[in-house]
């Protein structure tokens, strides 16, 4: 059912199914928000949302959608579930990615990281800008909000590859989620430019080395990696991602770059507006392929 305005805010988190989307979605049902999670997988997406409405403060709100994010149709499918479940979304949370064990193209031909971890996010802002500038015109300048859970590996990328942004001449799983994670954070700062005179602030993270399912889908040196780290609860990102949404400060000078609910410096080609422009443009062709 469509819901009219009312003074419950609406967050959409997608990846909500595990690890830090899902203690996201939590944390903001908590404080009594509309929450639309969306997930993939059928077993993880039942008991998420079973968790989430078990924890929901009254008065919150949960739904929780199903799809997967390296199929862009799956992506506009959702986008216009949501727009069924709300007239306006406060907050979009881009978390939904990870890093994958290998090459793997999805039915629209698109390379799965690239699609998953940075097409997808692109086209869902998209496709829910009008439902965020219906919430950004009876809201606070600054309090409507665009998040991307983008991660410390775009350091190890040290520009966009342009003539092949799928990798598909030389496909290497490391690189190519570096290589996402660095156009989440390019995604952001063009985004904010875009809509900063719309009165809704787009901003960047990383939530840190988490223990979640992420290294599960990986390389089994990644695994291997991750299993001898210090990890951190999900809870913990999810708390800077709580912030993101609601304190005062970061509902200015958005494009910026943040870890443990403070600003942090991103790589000097995470800041490059040219490559972020020209980003925009590359990823608009793609999505009018498929
Ligand atoms: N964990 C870390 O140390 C770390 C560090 C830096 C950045 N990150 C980033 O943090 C974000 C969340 O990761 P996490 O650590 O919480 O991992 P996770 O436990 O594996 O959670 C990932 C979430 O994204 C969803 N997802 C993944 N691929 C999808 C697809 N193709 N279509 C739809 N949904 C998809 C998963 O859905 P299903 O479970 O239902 O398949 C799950 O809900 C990711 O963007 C990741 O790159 C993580």
């Amino acid at each position: 059912m469509t819901e009219h305005h009312s003074d419950r805010r609406c967050v959409v988190v997608t990846g909500a199914s595990s690890g830090i989307g899902k203690a996201s979605a939590e944390a903001f049902a908590r404080i009594g928000w509309h929450v639309i999670a969306t997930g993939r997988d059928p077993g993880r997406c039942a008991s998420a949302e079973e968790d989430l409405r078990a924890i929901a403060a009254h008065g919150a709100r949960v739904d929780f959608l199903r799809g997967d994010f390296a199929e862009m149709a799956d992506v506009r499918r959702i986008a216009a579930e949501i727009a069924g479940l709300t007239d306006r979304v406060h907050v979009l949370v881009n978390n939904a990615g990870g890093v994958r064990d290998g090459l793997y193209m999805s039915s629209e031909g698109l390379e799965w990281t690239f699609a998953a971890n940075h097409l997808a996010p692109f086209l869902l802002t998209r496709e829910l800008l009008p439902l965020l500038e219906r919430a950004a015109l009876d809201s606070a300048a600054g309090t409507v909000r665009v998040i991307a859970v983008s991660s410390l590996g775009h350091m190890q990328c040290q520009a966009m590859r342009w003539d092949d942004l799928m990798m598909l001449e030389d496909f290497n799983a490391g690189p190519a989620y570096c290589q996402a994670k660095l156009a989440n954070l390019l995604f952001t700062r063009e985004l904010d430019r875009r809509l900063a005179s719309k009165g809704i602030v787009a901003q960047a993270m990383h939530p840190g080395k988490v223990g979640s399912n992420f290294s599960s889908h990986g390389e089994a040196s990644l695994q291997t990696y991750m299993a001898s780290q210090d990890l951190i609860p999900p809870e913990q990102p999810a708390r800077t991602i709580v912030w993101l949404a609601t304190a005062p400060e970061a509902g200015q000078d958005g494009g910026r770059y943040f870890y443990d609910m403070a600003q942090a410096e991103p790589a000097p080609q995470g800041l490059d507006d040219e490559a972020a422009q020209r980003l925009w443009q590359e990823s608009e062709r793609i999505l009018e392929t498929v």
